[in-house]
């Protein structure tokens, strides 16, 4: 497990505050369609969900740490911690909402995996909403920074060093780095590799063959676009 998820999940409410996701929260309404029962795979510190109030949410993540964040946010929410690939609860929903822990799926394996339960626990014609960072058709290398401070001196910044996509792979090396500030002023500087999936439009839409419906849109990269991948479960 990624320590950002792990020992450091604490600290992301700084590094990625729910605040931030504000702006897409409309675009990820419309796509989600009218109030109803929504099932989030990998849904982290809760962040996204915490502006979804108008569903009944359930939320899922790998990292039980993740969850612990995400309670305190979301104590209205049920959480579960399993795998976006092999989740099953036997319960259907309205739609089914994978954000950007879907860049965690590196293959296509992966992802078709993921898209098996997202099939699994849709009723028919319920809405598919995944929202990856990037695509591989427009994707760029490049370098972001980030973080906040809480209201007692305690802070958080992190650099993000996004590397070249190699020929012939589906995945990208992320550098992060995190500088840790407590509040007593002690600092502590972490850094870890992550791997991140990058799929074509054309793989998406392969890969959404079972659904209905299937919209990959790529707008220009201000915060708030970007990729939105939209389907509906298939009729049966
Ligand atoms: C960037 S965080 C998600 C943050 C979230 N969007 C929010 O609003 O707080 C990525 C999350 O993906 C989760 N994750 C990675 N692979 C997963 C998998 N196979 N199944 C479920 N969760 C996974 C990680 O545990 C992590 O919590």
């Amino acid at each position: 497990m990624h320590r950002l998820y792990g020992d450091l999940a604490p600290w992301w409410p700084l590094i990625s505050p729910p605040s931030e996701y504000v702006d897409e929260i409309p675009r990820l309404q419309a796509a989600l369609g009218p109030p109803g029962r929504l099932l989030e795979l990998g849904s982290g510190g809760g962040h996204v969900a915490s502006h979804l109030l108008q569903f009944d949410r359930t939320l899922v993540d790998l990292a039980e740490p993740m969850l612990a964040v995400s309670r305190e946010l979301n104590p209205d929410c049920r959480h579960e911690q399993g795998d976006m690939r092999t989740i099953r609860l036997n319960e259907r929903f309205d739609a089914v909402l994978v954000h950007d822990a879907v860049d965690y799926l590196l293959t296509e394996d992966d992802v078709e995996q993921m898209l098996d339960t997202a099939a699994e626990h849709l009723v028919d014609g319920g809405r598919l909403v995944i929202v990856p960072d990037d695509i591989a058709d427009t994707f760029q290398p490049g370098t972001t920074s980030g973080g906040s401070d809480d209201a007692h001196g305690r802070a958080a910044r992190f650099l993000e060093w996004v590397h070249e996509l190699q020929p012939g792979e589906t995945s990208v090396q992320v550098d992060y780095v995190f500088v840790l500030r407590e509040r007593d002023g002690s600092v502590d500087v972490v850094h870890e590799q992550h791997e991140c999936g990058l799929f074509t439009i054309n793989q998406w839409r392969r890969m959404l063959s079972d659904f209905t419906d299937v919209v990959v849109s790529v707008t220009d990269e201000s915060w708030g676009e970007g990729v939105l991948i939209t389907a509906r479960r298939s009729r049966r």
